[in-house]
């Protein structure tokens, strides 16, 4: 109805509206569909930026000269302004210099003990800490899954999982996509393949990194009751330390101490650090870990981070992250009242940090972000490869340094831009609305 509506208004109104050229790439050709979409992103000014940092916490970003209100971090808590995780970091870098240049497998760093501990003392499991989220995918998967085992991955999964999973696929392991969050086809796939195979490993993302949204934890949780040969890896990202007891997360919120899950944490976002971690549900598993490739041919975290690491661990254990938490749920309660006063449409609701404002194809979405950037919020542009070709929108973060005057400017902002924007463009350029819940 939506749909019909706003596009008879467009064409009507606008005789000669453009159609988007990146809307026709293929999207077989990935490679080159993104060189487009990227080099298309570049000349409008809206991605590739240069001369960027935080200003006054992270409430504004300084990006070539321009300060505008930070709404593109993923460090929702806004931790990495944080004075003990600077100083941690500084009195480490003085007290051990600026690198440890020793791999793991002979000698791991003093700090990483503390951090170990204190992670134990967060997840209740043993945990391996990698560089990045990544290379802990690419540590943990090769080596917890083996040739008896097959794969299922949500179709929106985290692109991190797809590449490893390619390795899983070239030893010659099992593996298939499930429509996302869809558990009835989950059920169905793996009572089919139970019959073939010692374990079934489901991969999917706690908090979906585009739109925000939750896993069906439900679902899995009746699945894995439901199914002994049902293996969960959760990439949990963008779904830890803003939420749960001591910043535990979403996934080992909602599914505590199973062990049949293993949990894969960023410590590049909410954490305000660097690095990752994989939570295993036993020390079996976490010891095959930590011999996959990244943890012994790599060099691992510094200590000047391993020192900001452990200060933002006593951070998650005491009373401030419960403050901190709190006022983040109090921005994203606040958001959404905002963005339904305006009659603002989002592509789904979620109690997450994350907001995504569906557009369509990459033209208009980039010409909004623009319109977005020029009135001085950073926001950024989400398309293919990240979503389908036509499914590209605005996604927004909030952080702890936000303020409510923020979020109403931007939802003003977006409100007076959105439709102007899109009614340049041919309507199939723009966001099937029917989809939308
Ligand atoms: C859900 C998810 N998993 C993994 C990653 C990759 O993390 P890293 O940069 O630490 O490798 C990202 C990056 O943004 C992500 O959003």
């Amino acid at each position: 109805m939506r749909t019909h509506f706003l596009l008879s208004m467009a064409s009507s109104l606008v005789t000669a509206y453009r159609v988007d050229p990146l809307a026709h790439v293929s999207t077989k050709n990935s490679i080159q569909t993104v060189m487009d979409i990227i080099s298309t992103s570049k000349q409008m000014g809206v991605v590739g930026l240069n001369d960027a940092y935080l200003v006054e916490g992270s409430r504004f970003v300084s990006i070539e000269g321009r300060k505008m209100l930070n709404f593109g971090s993923c460090s929702y808590l806004g931790l990495e302004s944080d004075e003990e995780l600077a100083e941690g970091a500084a009195s480490a870098a003085l007290k051990y210099g600026t690198q440890f240049s020793v791999t793991r497998t002979f000698a791991s760093h003093t700090l990483f003990q503390d951090l170990h501990a204190m992670l134990h003392q967060i997840f209740g499991k043993p945990t391996v800490v990698g560089l990045s989220t990544t290379l802990c995918h690419l540590a943990a998967l090769p080596n917890i899954i083996n040739e008896k085992d097959a794969v299922l991955m949500d179709i929106q999964v985290h692109q991190s999982v797809q590449v490893v999973a390619e390795i899983l696929k070239a030893r010659g392991i099992r593996v298939s996509f499930v429509a996302h969050n869809h558990m009835k086809s989950l059920d169905h796939k793996v009572k089919r393949l139970k019959m073939k195979f010692e374990r079934i490993w489901y991969l999917c993302d706690g908090v979906y990194s585009v739109g925000g949204e939750p896993a069906d934890f439900d679902g899995l949780s009746n699945l894995l009751d439901k199914h002994k040969e049902l293996y969960l890896y959760i990439d949990d990202a963008h779904g830890s330390s803003w939420y749960g007891t001591n910043g535990c997360g979403v996934a080992h919120s909602a599914l505590g101490h199973h062990d049949r899950v293993a949990i894969a944490i960023s410590l590049n976002k909410s954490f305000g650090c660097t690095g990752g971690a994989v939570v295993l549900p036993n020390e079996e598993q976490a010891s095959l870990v930590s011999i996959g490739a990244p943890m012994v041919f790599s060099f691992s975290i510094p200590p000047p981070m391993l020192g900001a690491l452990c200060a933002s661990m006593k951070l998650h254990l005491s009373t401030e992250l419960v403050k901190r938490q709190s006022r983040l749920m109090e921005l994203i309660q606040y958001c959404h009242k905002e963005l339904d006063r305006l009659g603002v449409v989002q592509a789904a609701r979620n109690d997450s940090p994350i907001f995504f404002i569906p557009v369509g194809t990459p033209g208009p979405t980039l010409d909004l972000a623009k319109g977005i950037h020029d009135e001085g919020f950073f926001v950024t542009p989400f398309g293919f490869p990240a979503t389908a070709i036509r499914r590209a929108g605005i996604r927004f973060t909030l952080n702890y340094h936000i303020q409510e005057e923020d979020i109403s400017k931007l939802v003003e902002t977006i409100k007076r831009l959105y439709e102007p924007t899109i009614m340049k463009y041919d309507s199939t350029c723009l966001y099937s609305w029917s989809d939308l819940p």
